[in-house]
């Protein structure tokens, strides 16, 4: 029986993998990773190594958790090492949790390898500085995915922070923006990173009131990471 290690690829850059993840890469007997891994990363693992894609492509639709799981176990009981990479960190909407489960049930032993979350990466790479002491003591990081109006599961009216950082929300982004008016100035600054940490990054500014018709206009496009809260403005002192 092997070891499976679920370890964060980081949030696009090649090069913000971390040490340890990149160790374990090059003794991988298989690696099986989702759609935002950067693919430049998967040339660290050694001939032979056998490339597991398992997220959504043009010719086929994502491979159900369930699917994903049952395969990790039948690779784990194959192989010696097997990695399951994910985009970012695995523990931020990483649905490990489902994964770990499994392994344990199956008594496979696993270790998690922590990777850098394009949450924080996104705003570093824009120069957004998200705990700025003066403006800023909370951070909260949220989905946007379950915006939509019949399965809300995120209730944006209930929570509030100093800084809000959206994940998976280009979609629903007028949804979320109509929420967060409810309680936050319609003037609270609001910046869009699109493709962070990558060549193709782009970082689109402006406030609640006009980010949906901007976003729109300038046809953002996920991966993107929305940020929420006064620190967006400190980005033009510094560019
Ligand atoms: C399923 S979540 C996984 C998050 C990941 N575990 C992490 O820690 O970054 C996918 C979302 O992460 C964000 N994301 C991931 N990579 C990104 C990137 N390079 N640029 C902007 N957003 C990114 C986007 O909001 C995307 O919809």
């Amino acid at each position: 029986m092997g070891k499976v290690y679920i370890v964060g690829a980081g949030p696009g850059d090649p090069e913000l993998i971390t040490v340890k993840a990149l160790k374990i890469l090059k003794i991988a007997d298989v690696v099986i990773y989702d759609r935002l891994v950067n693919r430049d990363i998967l040339k660290f693992t050694k001939k032979g190594c056998e490339l597991i894609y398992v997220g959504k492509s043009r010719e086929k639709k994502e491979m159900s958790q369930e699917d994903i799981n049952k395969l990790i176990v039948k690779k784990a009981k194959e192989k010696n090492v097997v990695v399951r990479l994910k985009g970012g960190d695995p523990f931020i909407f990483g649905r490990v949790f489902e994964e770990m489960l499994e392994l344990k049930k199956n008594g496979i032993e696993f270790e998690i390898v922590p990777g850098i979350t394009s949450a924080i990466a996104a705003a570093e790479s824009a120069l957004i500085p998200i705990t700025e002491r003066t403006l800023s003591s909370s951070v909260l990081i949220v989905t946007g995915q379950e915006a939509d109006k019949d399965k809300r599961k995120v209730d944006f009216s209930k929570i509030n922070a100093d800084t809000i950082i959206i994940l998976m929300g280009v979609k629903n982004l007028e949804l979320i923006v109509e929420e967060l008016k409810k309680y936050k100035n319609s003037s609270t600054p609001v910046a869009i990173v699109e493709n962070a940490t990558l060549k193709n990054q782009r970082v689109i500014i402006g406030t609640l009131d006009n980010i949906v018709s901007i976003a729109k206009k300038e046809d953002v496009k996920p991966p993107a990471v929305i940020i929420v809260g006064d620190v967006v403005k400190l980005r033009s002192q510094l560019i």
